[in-house]
């Protein structure tokens, strides 16, 4: 049988590519030949990830709690891969596939367009909160949420590992020490970072059990990784760039919807969400004596809208006015949503 000059090409290609890892073509040609088709529900995994939602009671809406919950852990990991990737300068694939390592330098544009990724992921997952806001019965909700015990969004450790990767942890440290923490170790930055003071106990200010269980957990990684991180974070990079990329204004628009989306707007949509919730009403059974309250009694009132906690990535970028203002306006939405779409709100 005569083969066409593309099939033998494509063989060469193949040749040299395992030739070059010291592997012989023949044995991998032997393997296509006995490998099955692959399948949709194989490559997606669709039986497992159908698997893994374990309600603990028998509310219908539980289910979506779950699920909400895991599309945000997904969305996270998503932002993740986008941040490695700037953080990394970008992988450097051959033309016939292989990965030959990061790239030593970041180009201006591929900072854009991953910055406009992360919005995306964000934005998405902002206007999706809806599923949470009104797509669970109020009721079942309130009684669902007493089997999951000290359990809490809050200890999403994704959520902080994206946040140490976008900047120096002094923007991070709560904001009654962060005059204090100014020109100290990282590590003793790290250590008033601002979650530290949210779910503590209202009355007392101790801290719950969802924080201390997180604390045990994570608090190691977090140091670790913010070892890893803090020379290469997004804004080190930012900073890296020559002073003309600097000035770039569709960078700095990109980076002002990132603070925005991340310190803003999922913070506030959140924070209606949990007010939409736990808000206080008559009746005393169990379920009711815990509204108002936060997972273990915790201060989500005074700890989680966005103008209490103040975190800005970037305050480089803001004017005084701006973090004056900030997480106090809608504006800031329209300025992100025509950042993300490369378009105006109107359209
Ligand atoms: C009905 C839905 C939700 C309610 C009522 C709610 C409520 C709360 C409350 C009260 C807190 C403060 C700590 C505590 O008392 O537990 C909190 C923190 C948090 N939750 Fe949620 N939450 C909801 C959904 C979600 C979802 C879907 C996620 C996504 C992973 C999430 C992620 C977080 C994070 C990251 C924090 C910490 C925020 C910060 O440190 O500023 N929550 N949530």
């Amino acid at each position: 049988m005569d083969l066409p000059e593309s099939t033998i090409e494509r063989i060469k290609k193949l040749k040299s590519k395992y030739a070059s890892i010291g592997q012989d073509i023949d044995a991998y040609l032997d393997g296509l030949i006995y490998a099955n088709p692959l399948k949709y529900w194989d490559y997606i995994e669709v039986d497992t990830l159908l698997s893994l939602q374990k309600p603990k009671t028998d509310f219908p809406d539980e289910k979506i709690f779950i699920v909400y919950h895991q599309i945000t852990e997904l969305y996270f990991s998503l932002i993740q891969h986008e941040i490695d990737q700037i953080c990394y300068n970008g992988k450097n694939i051959s033309e016939d596939g292989q990965d030959l390592g990061w790239n030593k330098e970041l180009s201006v544009d591929f900072f854009i367009e991953r910055l406009k990724r992360i919005n995306i992921y964000f934005k998405t997952l902002t206007n999706s909160f809806d599923i949470m806001r009104f797509g669970m019965e109020r009721e079942q909700f309130k009684k669902f949420r007493m089997s999951l015990l000290s359990a809490s969004g809050f200890q999403t450790a994704s959520y902080r590992f994206i946040e140490l990767s976008c900047t120096d942890v002094k923007h991070l440290v709560h904001a009654k020490h962060r005059e204090a923490m100014m020109g100290k170790d990282m590590h003793e930055q790290l250590d008033h970072i601002y979650w530290r003071e949210g779910a503590v106990v209202e009355e007392t200010g101790e801290k719950t059990l969802t924080l201390r269980d997180f604390e045990d957990k994570y608090l190691a990684d977090f140091h670790e990784y913010l070892k890893k991180m803090q020379p290469i974070n997004i804004w080190r990079k930012y900073q890296a760039l020559s002073e003309e990329d600097q000035k770039n204004p569709e960078l700095i628009a990109a980076l002002r919807a990132v603070d925005i989306q991340v310190n803003v707007n999922w913070p506030l949509v959140h924070f209606r969400t949990a007010t939409h919730y736990l808000a206080m009403s008559q009746a005393s059974d169990s379920a009711h004596e815990q509204e108002g309250k936060g997972t273990g009694g915790s201060n989500w009132r005074k700890y989680l809208p966005p103008h209490f906690q103040k975190r800005i990535f970037y305050p480089e970028l803001w004017s005084a006015q701006e973090i004056e203002d900030w997480g106090k306006s809608w504006v800031e939405e329209v300025l992100a949503e025509s950042v993300v779409t490369g378009r105006p709100r109107s359209w």
